[in-house]
C-alpha cells in the first residue's frame, strides 16, 4: 500500500521539517484549494516549486479548482509527478483538456471524484487517466470524518480498473487511519491519504508503519 501524508496538516511555518518527519511516507498529497471549488484556500504553484527542491518522493497534487485545465501545466512544471483534478470542477470536455495537458507535460493524470459524485463518472477518462481518487469525507478542510458509506464505490471502482485491465492506482482521501485502513485495502485500494492522523501523531513515521501494516495484513488475507 501507498502511503501519501497530506501536507495540508502539517505546520506551514517549518514545512521542511515537517516533511522530514514523514521520512516513510511513499508519496507527499498536496491539497490546493481556491476558495470556489471548496469553501477554503489552501496552498499553490510556488509551494509545489519549494516542496520539489528538498524531497525526491512523488509529488500527488490533488487540485481542488475549479477549471483546472487553465493551471494543470504550472504545477507539472512546479515539480508535481501526478496532478488529479475532480470530474465536478469543469464541463467533460475541460477535464479531458486538463488530463491531456498533464499527460503532455510527461505527469501521471488523475480524476478525482467527490462523495455524491457515482463511479460510473470516471467511465469517460478511465483509459486516460494513471490515478482514480476517492473522497471519502468533503473535500475542503482536513481533520473529518471517514465515510465508511464511499467504500462500496471504491470496490465498483477496482471492479472498472480489474475488468478493462487499466494500471491505475485507486487512491482514498479523508478521514483515513489506522482503524480503516484494511477496509480500504479489502476494497481494492492501492493509496491512501492521511493528513490528521500521521501529522497529530506523536511519532509520525510510526503512525505511517501502523497505517500501512493495517493495509497490507488486509490485501494478504
Ligand atoms: C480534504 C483533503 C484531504 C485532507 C485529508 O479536502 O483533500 O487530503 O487533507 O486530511 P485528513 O486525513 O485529516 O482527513
Ligand atoms: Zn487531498
Amino acid at each position: 500500500m501507498i502511503i501519501a501524508p497530506s501536507l495540508l496538516s502539517a505546520d506551514f511555518s517549518c514545512l521542511g521539517k515537517e516533511i522530514e518527519s514523514v521520512s516513510r511516507a511513499d508519496w507527499l498529497h498536496v491539497d490546493v484549494m481556491d476558495g470556489f471549488f471548496v469553501p477554503n484556500i489552501s496552498i499553490g504553484i510556488p509551494v509545489v516549486e519549494s516542496i520539489r527542491k528538498i524531497t525526491g518522493k512523488v509529488l500527488d497534487v490533488h487540485l481542488m479548482i475549479e477549471k483546472p485545465a487553465r493551471y494543470v501545466k504550472q504545477f507539472c512544471l512546479a515539480g508535481a509527478d501526478y496532478v488529479t483534478v475532480h470530474v465536478e470542477a469543469d464541463q467533460y470536455q475541460n477535464i479531458a483538456e486538463a488530463i491531456a495537458l498533464i499527460r503532455g507535460c510527461g505527469k501521471k493524470p488523475g480524476i478525482v471524484l467527490k462523495p455524491k459524485t457515482p463511479a460510473s463518472a470516471v467511465l469517460p477518462f478511465i483509459s486516460s487517466v494513471d490515478m482514480i481518487l476517492v473522497m471519502t469525507v468533503e473535500p475542503g478542510f482536513g481533520g473529518q470524518s471517514f465515510m465508511a458509506d464511499q467504500l462500496p464505490k471504491v470496490r465498483a471502482l477496482r471492479e472498472m480498473i480489474d475488468a478493462g485491465g487499466y494500471a491505475c492506482e485507486l487512491e482514498i482521501d479523508g478521514g483515513v487511519s489506522e482503524k480503516n485502513a484494511a477496509a480500504c485495502a479489502e476494497n481494492g485500494a492501492t493509496a491512501l491519504v492521511a493528513g490528521s492522523s500521521v501529522f497529530k501523531a506523536a511519532d509520525r513515521n510510526e503512525a505511517i508503519e501502523k497505517i500501512r501494516a493495517a493495509a497490507d495484513t488486509a490485501q494478504r488475507g
